[in-house]
């Protein structure tokens, strides 16, 4: 799996009209699309996805955030696609993304950023077996 990576666009990508744009730019960097579904997170879904972070004091904020409104769920192929994708996202919070990246186009603040990216090749088939059976990889 280390050539793979798994993306969801936020509500607020969807919100926004955004899910084209993004997938342009990611379509662009040379993504190759495996996976890729519409789908509406439950609380019980967001509180498993982001379990890592349930002692943060956002964790309440983020699984709000992540549960009002439907999502674009990927799994993304290219060639150190984990860390390229990281590059093409841009840093956590929009005011530190460099110029040209996704969160520094489309996110509105560190809360509300747009896209999520898997942090390792771990996470990254972790994440995508959450979203997708193996039938619905290509
Ligand atoms: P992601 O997992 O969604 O790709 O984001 P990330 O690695 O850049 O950031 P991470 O530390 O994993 O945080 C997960 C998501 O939690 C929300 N967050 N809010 N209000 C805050 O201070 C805060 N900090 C993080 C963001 O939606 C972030 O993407
Ligand atoms: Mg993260």
């Amino acid at each position: 799996m280390t050539n793979r990576t798994f993306t969801m666009l936020k509500p607020d990508s969807l919100e926004k009209g955004n899910t084209g744009a993004i997938l342009e730019k990611i379509n662009a960097a040379g993504f190759r699309i495996v996976a890729m579904k519409m789908t509406h997170m439950t609380k019980r879904d967001a509180e498993a996805f982001y379990a890592v972070h349930n002692e943060r004091p956002f964790f309440g904020e983020l699984v709000e955030y992540m549960t009002r409104g439907p999502i674009v769920a990927a799994i993304l192929e290219k060639e150190n696609a984990v860390e390229d994708f990281r590059v093409l996202i841009g840093a956590t919070n929009p005011e530190d993304a460099a110029e040209g990246t996704i969160r520094k186009l489309y996110a509105a603040s560190i809360g509300e950023n747009a896209v999520h990216g898997s942090d390792s090749d771990e996470n990254a088939a972790i994440e995508g077996a959450f979203h997708f059976s193996g039938r619905e990889m290509f």
